[in-house]
C-alpha cells in the first residue's frame, strides 16, 4: 500500500480520481486543496476516514508542501486554476497557482525524491483546423492560446526541465475535455444542464462549430492510475477517448436528453481567441500501457451526468448564482 498526495482532490477531476483510487486500489490518499470557489467540501464525503485525509492549504506554501511530499510515495498534481473564461478576466491567479504552485511542488518532490505525476491539458498544443483530420500527439509543438493554457504549458515545461536537469522521476499526461459528476457549473456541459433545469435557454458561444474531444472523468482516472503505476519516467502520455463533438451537437444532445426542443438555445458572443478544435491521438497510451476507455457511449454518459445534476441540486445551487453573475459581466 502506498500514500498518494493528490493536489486539487476536492475539485472536479481530482475528486473523481480520489473516488476511483479508493474503489480500485488499496492506496491511502492525502488531498491537498485550497478549497477555492471551484472546489466542494462535500466532494470527499462518505469516503473512509482511515484512507483519505483532507489538508486545506495552498500548493505554493513551500513548508506545507515539503512536509506532505516527504511522507508521500507519489504526488499526483491536479490543483490548478482551470477556467479559460476566468483567465481572460483576471490571469493573475493562473500564473500564481499553475506556475508558481507547480514549481513549489516540484522543488518539494526533488528534495524528497518523490515520484511525481503532472496532470495537464490538450490545450497546451493550441488548436487544430475544423476541416483537418489531424490529432494532437506528444510530438505536437506547444502553441497555447489563452492565459489558462499558457500557464499550463509553462507548468509542463517546468516538469520537463526538472526531469532533465535534476533527474526527477516524473510523468505528464495531457487530457482532453472531461465530463461527469461534480464539475463546476461554470463549465459548458454542467452550465447548460443546470440552465435547462432552471428553465433558462442554453448559451452557445459564436456559431457553435468549435469541437471538443469529450472523455468521461472515470476514464481519465483509469488512465492516470495506469501511467502512475506503469508509465516510463520522463514520458508524456496523451489521454483521449475519440469523443469529438462540436458544441452545437452537445447542446442539442443535452436538450434532447432533457425532453426539450433541441433547437431551444441562443447564440451569444464568442470567446476571444476561442480555440477551434481539439482532438487527441491516444495510441501511445493504448499501445504502450494497454489502456482503453470504458465510457465510449457519450449519450449514455451524458444521461448519467444529467441525472447526477438533477439529484444533487444542493451541491450546485449556490455555485450557480455566482457563476451566472460572472457571466453577466462578459455578455456570455
Ligand atoms: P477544478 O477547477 O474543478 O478544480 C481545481 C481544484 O484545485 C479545486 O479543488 C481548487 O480548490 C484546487 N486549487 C486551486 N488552486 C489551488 C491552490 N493554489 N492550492 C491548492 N489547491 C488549489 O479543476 P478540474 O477541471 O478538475 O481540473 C483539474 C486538473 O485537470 C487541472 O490541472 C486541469 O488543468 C486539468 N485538466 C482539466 C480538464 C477538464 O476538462 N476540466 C481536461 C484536461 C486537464
Ligand atoms: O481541453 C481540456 C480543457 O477543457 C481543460 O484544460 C479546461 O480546464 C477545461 O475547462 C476545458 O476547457 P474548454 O474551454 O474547452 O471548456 P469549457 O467548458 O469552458 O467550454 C467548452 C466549449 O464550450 C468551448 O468551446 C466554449 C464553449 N462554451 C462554453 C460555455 C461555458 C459555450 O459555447 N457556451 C458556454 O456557456
Amino acid at each position: 500500500m502506498s500514500t498518494l498526495l493528490v493536489t486539487g482532490g476536492a475539485g472536479f477531476i481530482g475528486s473523481n480520481f480520489v473516488h476511483y483510487v479508493l474503489s480500485h486500489t488499496s492506496h491511502r490518499v492525502v488531498v491537498l486543496d485550497a478549497l477555492t470557489y471551484a472546489s466542494s467540501g462535500s466532494a470527499l464525503q462518505g469516503l473512509p476516514a482511515d484512507r483519505v485525509e483532507l489538508v486545506v492549504g495552498d500548493i505554493s506554501d513551500a513548508a506545507l508542501v515539503g512536509d506532505l511530499a516527504r511522507t508521500a510515495d507519489a504526488v499526483v498534481h491536479y490543483a490548478a486554476e482551470t477556467h479559460n473564461d476566468n483567465s481572460l478576466v483576471d490571469p493573475a491567479p493562473f500564473v500564481q497557482t499553475n506556475i508558481v504552485g507547480t514549481y513549489t511542488l516540484l522543488e518539494a518532490a526533488r528534495l524528497h525524491g518523490t515520484r511525481f505525476h503532472h496532470i495537464s491539458t490538450d490545450e497546451v498544443y493550441g488548436d487544430l483546423p475544423l476541416d483537418d483530420p489531424a490529432k494532437f500527439t506528444a510530438d505536437t509543438p506547444y502553441n497555447p492560446s489563452s492565459p489558462y493554457s499558457s500557464t499550463k504549458a509553462g507548468s509542463d515545461l517546468l516538469v520537463r526541465a526538472w526531469v532533465r536537469s535534476f533527474g526527477l522521476e516524473a510523468t505528464i499526461s495531457n487530457c482532453s475535455n472531461n465530463y461527469g459528476p461534480r464539475q463546476h457549473v461554470e463549465k459548458f456541459i454542467p452550465r447548460q444542464i443546470t440552465n435547462v433545469i432552471d428553465g433558462v435557454r442554453p448559451r452557445l458561444y459564436g456559431k457553435g462549430e468549435n469541437v471538443r474531444d469529450w472523455i468521461h472523468a472515470d476514464d481519465h482516472s483509469s488512465a492516470v492510475l495506469r501511467i502512475l503505476e506503469h508509465g516510463r519516467p520522463g514520458e508524456t502520455y496523451l489521454i483521449g477517448a475519440d469523443g469529438e463533438k462540436n458544441n452545437m451537437e452537445v447542446i442539442r444532445a443535452i436538450l434532447t436528453e432533457m425532453g426539450q426542443d433541441p433547437s431551444a438555445y441562443d447564440h451569444v458572443a464568442d470567446r476571444p481567441g476561442h480555440d477551434l478544435r481539439y482532438a487527441i491521438d491516444a495510441s501511445k497510451l493504448r499501445d504502450e500501457l494497454g489502456w482503453t476507455p470504458e465510457f465510449t457511449d457519450f449519450e449514455a454518459g451524458l444521461r448519467d451526468t444529467i441525472e447526477w445534476y438533477r439529484k444533487n441540486e444542493d451541491w450546485w445551487r449556490e455555485q450557480k448564482a455566482a457563476a451566472e453573475a460572472k457571466y453577466a459581466n462578459t455578455g456570455h
